[in-house]
C-alpha cells in the first residue's frame, strides 16, 4: 500500500508554554508548511489528521481533513502517540517549544525593576518519544519524517537528528537562506533518507515543496515494499 488509503498525520505550529496566565515562552513558527503538507496530503488520503500549536484561524478555514488543535508540546505529544498506528504515515512539521517554565504562577505575576529570571525544564522531543513507541507498540511500519531547521553545519546536523531520532527521513531546511523557514510562503529544503538518498529542492512554494516530500515518501515506501 502507498500513500493513498494510508492514514497520514502532520504536525504543524509552534506550542505554548505557559508561566503565568497571560504570558507564554512559543516561537514563530507560522503553520504554513503543515498545512501545505496537510492540504498536499488530503489529495491523496482521506485518512489525514493535521495536528497543530496556536495557529491564525485564517490557515484553518473550511479544511476538509481532521485538525486538531493543542496548546503545549506535552499536549502535542499525547495527541500524535495516540493517532499514530501501523501503516501510518507521520510528518512531524511543527515546530514544539523546547522548554517550558518549571513553575506557572496562578496570578500574573507583577512587573517589577529588577530583571526576572524563569526557571526552564526541557519538554519532551516528541519524535524520540514515537520511536520507543514504535518499539514498544510494534508499529513497525509507521514511516516517520522531521523537520531540520539549521543555520550552520547543516547536513551534519540533519544527519545526526535522522539517526538519533530513527527517523525514516528528514526535510532539512537552512533557515539561513533568503527564502527559507518560519512565515514566508516558499522553502528551500534538502531531503535525506534512511536508505541513504539525498535530495535537493530548488526554492519552491510550500504547497510545492509539501507535494515534493510526499512523492519522496511514497518513493521510500515502494522501496520498503510496505
Ligand atoms: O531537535 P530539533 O528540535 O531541532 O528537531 C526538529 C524535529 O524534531 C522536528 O521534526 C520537530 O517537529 C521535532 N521535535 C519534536 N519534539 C520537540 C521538538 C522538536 O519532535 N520537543
Amino acid at each position: 500500500m502507498l500513500l493513498k488509503g494510508r492514514k497520514i498525520i502532520i504536525t504543524g505550529g509552534p506550542t505554548r508554554e505557559w508561566f503565568d496566565p497571560v504570558r507564554y515562552i512559543s516561537n514563530a513558527s507560522s503553520g504554513k508548511m503543515g498545512i501545505a503538507l496537510a492540504d498536499e496530503s488530503n489529495n491523496i488520503s482521506k485518512n489525514t489528521c493535521f495536528i497543530h500549536g496556536p495557529i491564525s484561524e485564517d490557515l484553518l478555514k473550511n479544511k476538509p481533513y481532521r485538525c486538531i488543535g493543542v496548546e503545549t508540546t506535552n499536549d502535542m505529544l499525547e495527541s500524535v502517540l495516540y493517532e499514530i498506528e501501523d501503516n501510518s504515515v507521520l510528518i512531524m512539521c511543527a515546530a514544539p517549544a523546547d522548554y517550558s517554565p518549571v513553575k506557572k504562577s496562578d496570578e500574573k505575576i507583577k512587573k517589577q525593576n529588577e530583571n526576572i529570571f524563569i526557571e526552564m525544564t526541557r519538554t519532551p522531543d516528541i519524535l524520540k518519544n514515537v520511536s520507543a513507541a514504535r518499539e514498544f507498540r510494534k508499529l513497525n511500519n509507521l514511516f516517520v519524517a522531521g523537520f531540520a531547521a539549521e543555520t550552520s553545519n547543516t547536513e551534519e546536523y540533519a544527519l545526526s537528528k535522522l539517526n538519533e531520532k530513527k527517523l525514516d527521513m528528514i526535510c532539512l531546511n537552512d533557515v539561513s537562506k533568503e527564502g527559507a523557514g518560519f512565515g514566508c510562503d516558499t522553502n528551500i529544503l534538502t531531503l535525506f533518507t534512511r536508505t541513504g538518498s539525498k535530495v535537493e529542492l530548488p526554492i519552491l512554494t510550500k504547497d510545492k515543496a509539501a507535494s515534493e516530500i510526499l512523492k519522496q515518501i511514497e518513493k521510500e515506501l515502494l522501496k520498503r515494499n510496505y
